[in-house]
């Protein structure tokens, strides 16, 4: 399968911003990178047009950050998958840490804005992973395990291709400290094993990312494991030199 290295901008880059680092990454990035790894960036919603009408004809995909499950209606502030197509969107991240968190985005609600993604024809990007106290008391598996099963309740095997499932462990989050690829992995292969128990041979399609302070001085341990294909980049994916050097890494590995 082909990798994914998409950056999450985060609430970073206003519109001058966001399109300025966008062209860079046009400049810096080889052409041929493209035909073996797959390229996105998830800007903040009211920079997603602008960023668009700069990769539209372009191999580089474009993600959102978060989107509401209904259709339409009186949801103040909330934004539809209908609305996300019309600016161009392959991708939206699902259930990130910070969501989850700080935003109070439930288990529930990630279910349903997965399926709702899939019946839209976006691919979802499900972040799950385990806070430093989850894991030293022993709960990795356990954690994650639960949320991967919450999140894909009731998803449908005919769309279980375009899921893309993104181990994040909360403390490698903006933190510096990345998990060693073998401890990312041991979480990867359980991602995987569950994924073969809800969609069989299917899950060998699925992509598994892996998210926390990715730079491009260790890329390439993470991209060497068997389970990890691609990377979830937060901080250096604001500038171009790191996220392409990180992309560019990747590639010597794959
Ligand atoms: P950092 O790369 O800044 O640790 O962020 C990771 C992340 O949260 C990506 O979604």
């Amino acid at each position: 399968m082909k990798p994914l290295i998409c950056g999450n901008w985060k609430m970073h880059k206003d519109v001058y911003e966001a399109t300025s680092l966008v062209k860079g990454l046009l400049v810096e990035l080889p052409s041929e990178v493209y035909r073996r790894i797959e390229v996105a960036v998830a800007p903040s919603y009211v920079c997603l047009y602008p960023v668009h009408l700069i990769v539209e004809d372009t191999p580089i995909f474009l993600a959102a950050q978060n989107v509401y499950y209904e259709k339409e209606g009186a949801y103040t502030g909330e934004v539809s998958i209908g609305m996300l197509k019309s600016v161009g969107c392959s991708y939206c991240i699902v259930g990130h840490s910070e969501r989850r968190k700080l935003f109070g985005e439930t288990d529930t609600a990630v279910n349903l804005k997965i399926k709702a993604l899939l019946d839209g024809g976006i691919a979802p990007i499900l972040c799950v992973g385990e806070t430093l106290e989850e894991r030293e008391a022993g709960k990795t598996l356990d954690v994650v395990g639960h949320q991967v099963f919450e999140a894909l309740k009731g998803v449908k095997i005919s769309s279980a291709k375009d899921i893309v499932v993104a181990y994040e462990p909360v403390w490698a989050i903006g933190t510096g400290r990345v998990a060693h690829p073998e401890q990312a992995q041991e979480v990867h292969a359980f991602i995987r094993n569950i994924l073969k128990d809800l969609f069989g041979d299917l899950a060998n399609d699925i992509k598994i990312l892996y998210g926390g302070s990715v730079k491009p001085d260790n890329i390439k341990g993470l991209m060497r494991e068997r389970d990890i294909n691609g990377a979830l980049v937060g901080g250096a994916s604001l500038k171009v030199r790191d996220f392409s050097e990180i992309v560019i890494n990747a590639l010597e590995v794959i």
